[in-house]
């Protein structure tokens, strides 16, 4: 008798933060600073729950049915117009809505990994998207975003490049304006795709926004856009993220592609969902909501900046975000056991995310990914006394000598 079949080998790779996350919601009074979630008290709820009763009995057709596949034409449209308002060329045959950035990662990968071929990303990076990747089985290369003069070869020995040019997940590191410059040239140079993965672009503490790479690239051309830039929105830290909704806009062949595999994956996204997010955006829900979010983050930032300083400063280096949710904190001891740390943090009440699974290249050394958006000042200062308790706990090194302080914010 033959046994069940066996579990496809790609789940043997996945990381184990997703499991730790969950598994932590039981624990009473833990500190989280591993996700990348929002404070809820920001959601325009009681807004939202009006449009969803009104949509529902006034549109059922619509609010309850099924939607095409490629999104409502009105929110393709609504989403186009406001990248057109930042100077992209694009319009709605470029844009394909999906069920947030996690599936346009996921359709990306359906449609353009095979085995074996090689992504290109800044390490490191969102473990998210190697997560959604992985089924397809792809190599990974690091680029040095700092040589430009070596992008175009760099890029061009890639079939395509993953990029999160805005505070990435999870260094919170910001590309400069000439880097993404010389990126869009690059890429121009090359048959390789570029994807811009934009969830955090909003969420910035310090300054104006940068154009992005779909601005760069689109600049001087007329709409459709056609050129080799994906660029993955997302609703999810900017207004909500329960609704599920996010964007790719591309070029509009390679939208086709995704609403192919998006067909065998979901059919469409929520149309209650879509409908939510169309008078979000024309009601200017996101605009309202914006002041408000980056003043509480932007005293959150500080707040953890703050409590790192006081409590994990002889062990861990780091640079102040200057946008975005995450503090990345590089151990001073390079033989700093992460997972054993993230274990005995959870044992002192304090859940961290490992630096490890962003990294599988193993290029950056032990660190943590320190999230500031989900808690108030007093709670991030208990969750680092508490992770000071497990880095003694587990005789952590200092390193060899003392780094500066953190820079004020
Ligand atoms: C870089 C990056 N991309 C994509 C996502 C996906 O988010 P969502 O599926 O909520 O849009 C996240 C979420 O944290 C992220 O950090």
């Amino acid at each position: 008798m033959t046994g069940r079949a066996e579990f496809a080998s790609w789940l043997e790779g996945t990381n184990d933060l997703t499991s730790r996350f969950v598994g932590s919601a039981g624990i009473a009074d833990l500190v989280n600073v591993a996700g990348g979630l929002p404070d809820a008290s920001l959601f325009p709820s009681d807004r939202l729950a009006e449009i969803a009763a009104e949509a529902i009995r006034t549109r059922p057709g619509v609010a309850l049915g099924y939607a095409p596949t490629g999104g409502l034409p009105e929110l393709r449209e609504a989403i186009a117009a406001r990248y057109r308002a930042r100077g992209a060329a694009v319009d709605a045959s470029n844009v394909l809505i999906t069920a947030s950035g996690t599936q346009a990662l996921d359709l990306v990968g359906k449609v353009l990994i095979e085995p074996g071929r090689r992504i290109a990303c800044d390490f490191p990076t969102y473990a998210g998207a190697m997560d959604a990747f992985r089924p397809r089985e792809p190599r990974y290369q690091h680029v040095d975003l700092s040589r430009h003069d070596r992008l175009a070869d760099a890029l061009g020995k890639a079939d395509l490049a993953y990029m999160i040019p805005n505070f990435s997940n999870p260094t919170g590191k910001l590309v400069d304006l000439p880097t993404r410059r010389a990126l869009v040239e690059a890429v121009h140079a090359t048959d390789t795709w570029l994807i811009e993965d934009d969830p955090y672009g909003a969420l910035y503490y310090d300054g104006p926004a940068l154009p992005g790479l779909l601005e760069l690239s689109s600049r001087g051309t007329e709409a459709p856009y056609r050129g080799p830039v994906i660029h993955m929105g997302s609703l999810s830290k900017q207004l909500v993220p329960g609704l599920r909704v996010g964007w790719v806009i591309a070029d509009p062949e390679l939208i086709g592609k995704l609403s192919s595999a998006k067909q065998a994956t979901d059919l469409c996204s929520n149309a209650l969902s879509q409908l939510l997010t169309l008078a979000a955006l024309e009601e200017g829900m996101i605009e309202e909501m914006h002041p408000k979010a980056i003043a509480l983050y932007r005293e959150r930032r500080t707040a953890l900046a703050e409590a790192m300083e006081r409590h994990i400063s002889p062990w861990f280096d780091w640079e102040v975000p200057v946008g975005g949710m995450f503090f990345w904190a590089r151990a001073k001891d390079r033989s700093l056991d992460v997972d054993r740390l993230v274990d005995a943090g959870m044992e002192h009440g304090v859940l961290v995310g490992p630096g490890n699974v962003f990294d599988p290249l193993g290029l950056s050394g032990p660190a943590l990914r320190l999230n500031f958006t989900l808690n108030d000042a007093e709670k991030l200062d208990r969750g680092m006394a508490r992770l000071a308790e497990a880095l003694v706990a587990i005789g952590a090194g200092t390193g060899q000598q003392r780094a500066p302080a953190a820079a004020a914010v």
